[in-house]
């Protein structure tokens, strides 16, 4: 048997480290079958595609938000999923993000992540918002590339000391496919090349506008038969030395937040972008934001920068409370407000945070008027069987067809979710039995094994009035409500 291994974030988010982060990914990887809508040219679900198996209606709801999203017709609005657990809400809005592709950020936030003990909540929320709004920025950089086919510094008296020398500047000749050019640069960049390491015969990149040197590889031509070392050799460049590049970098308005909040020296695009706003700070606040907002309009006044409008995705929507939705509502109005997608399985609910509130979906009626709202419907027998086969062929698990109906049962009687997560244990039932393919024996011994939520809160609700009816005191069990 494979042992499976967790499939890299794909799309969304790239960050890793910190524990939600983390979570973040684990959620990713749960979806990593899913690739897409799964929608045919004319917008109609197909039986199967991209990974998606039934739920038709929402499939072809979030297709034609996809459209309001590309034709940019949807900002101050939200999508709302709404559903019992497991019916593939969260999977619907991975699948909006493939479909919008990795060009627009997707920034996915789980309610519950608001209530941490050391941020304030909407400061949490403008975060997020932040980190789904896009921006493009195109440079044209003007720079050098090629081999190094000679490289001699020239020195003169140093002018200070009338003992040392200094270097006065250097000249190098760089070779491409097209052809070579002879340059003298100035001695910044010889210190920038002896820092990377550069000789003869490596191919570098020289930025004439900053001199900031980078080393390519080695040249392909030096490559020799036997190798222990761990170079890597690149061809010879095409084209020119001499290039204009087009170079696009696809930050968000939160790397510009953080990056004006603490400003570095450099040469690289976040420490130019890090300078844009005057002044030492540590921290982000409102009025930060404001000035790298009016910085941000400048730039694509002047036709630098373009702004690119992602989502964001808050899924257990109902654990926000009335603070946060306020925040919200306010939040989707402001012109650089990022699509916005929920998602709940809670029915006509308290609205966290007040005391009489109830609405629909926990969410205050303000906020509601302003989303589409999408159901997502329980799953069939046969869809639940599907998306098994699908899942477990992801994950590189052989199941037999009888195994495959067990597991299918399990679902319906409980949930999808529940009949996912037994596939990977039954796999290594089977393995410590010394079979490679998964047997309905496997399936009811990780059924026996683990226990999905409806017996485990019956088995402790026979518990609880079991031990009640013993008496107080009796088995020294402490009582469950
Ligand atoms: N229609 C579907 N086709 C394929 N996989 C699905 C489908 N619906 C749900 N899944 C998968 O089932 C699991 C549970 O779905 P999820 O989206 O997390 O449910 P929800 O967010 O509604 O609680 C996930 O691993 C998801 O990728
Ligand atoms: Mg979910």
């Amino acid at each position: 048997m494979k042992v499976t291994t967790l499939q890299p974030s794909q799309g969304p988010t790239h960050h890793s480290a910190a524990p939600a982060e983390q979570a973040r990914q684990l959620r990713v990887a749960s979806h990593s079958h899913i690739k897409g809508l799964g929608l045919s040219e004319t917008g109609e679900a197909l039986t199967q595609g991209s990974g998606f198996i039934g739920q038709a209606q929402a499939r072809e709801a979030c297709g034609v938000v996809v459209d309001l999203i590309r034709l940019r017709k949807f900002s101050g609005r939200a999508l709302l999923l709404a559903g019992p657990p497991g019916t593939g809400k969260t999977a619907l809005a991975m699948a909006i993000s493939h479909e919008l592709g990795t060009k627009v950020p997707f920034r996915i936030l789980v309610a519950s992540e608001v209530y941490s003990a050391e941020v304030k909540k909407t400061e949490v929320l403008a975060e997020n918002f932040r980190r789904a709004i896009g921006i493009r920025v195109k440079e044209t950089k003007e720079v050098f590339e090629g081999e190094l086919t000679e490289l001699t510094p020239t020195e003169a008296p140093n002018p200070l000391s009338g003992y040392g020398k200094t270097i006065s500047h250097v000249v190098i000749g760089l070779k491409t496919v097209r052809g070579t050019k002879q340059l003298r640069l100035d001695p910044g960049v010889y210190e920038a090349i002896q820092k990377e390491r550069i000789v003869v015969g490596d191919v570098v990149y020289i930025e004439a506008n900053t001199g900031a040197v980078k080393r390519v590889g080695r040249s392909d031509a030096y490559a020799t038969e036997f190798d222990l070392e761990s170079e890597t050799y690149v061809p010879l460049p095409k084209g020119d030395v001499h290039k204009r590049k087009e170079l696009v970098q696809d930050l968000n308005l939160h790397d510009l937040d953080a990056a004006n909040a603490r400003p570095q020296g450099g040469q690289d695009i976040m420490s130019v972008m890090g300078q844009l706003v005057k002044g030492r700070r540590t921290e982000v606040t409102d009025k930060l934001r404001a000035e790298v907002n009016k910085v941000v309009k400048g730039y694509v006044d002047q036709g630098v920068a373009e702004i690119v409008p992602g989502v964001l995705f808050i899924d257990e929507v109902h654990m926000l409370d009335i603070e946060c939705f306020s925040y919200l509502s306010r939040a989707l109005e402001s012109p650089m407000a990022p699509h916005v997608i929920f998602a709940t399985n809670r029915g006509l609910t308290l609205v966290r945070g007040t005391d009489d509130i109830t609405s629909p979906h926990g969410i205050p009626m303000d906020l509601l008027d302003r989303c589409l709202i999408v159901r997502t419907e329980p799953y069939r027998r046969e869809e639940i069987r599907k998306v098994l086969e699908v899942r477990a062929g992801v994950e590189g698990l052989a199941v037999g067809t009888e195994a495959l109906d067990k597991l299918a049962d399990e679902g319906s009687r409980s949930s999808l979710r529940y009949a996912l997560q037994l596939l990977s244990p039954s796999a290594i039932l089977a393995q410590l039995s010394g079979r490679q393919e998964i047997t309905p024996e496997d399936v009811q011994e990780t059924h026996d094994l683990f226990l999905d939520a409806k017996r485990s809160a019956r088995g402790l609700e026979d518990w609880a009035s079991e031990s009640e009816s013993s008496g107080p005191g009796g088995g020294g069990a402490v009582e469950i409500k």
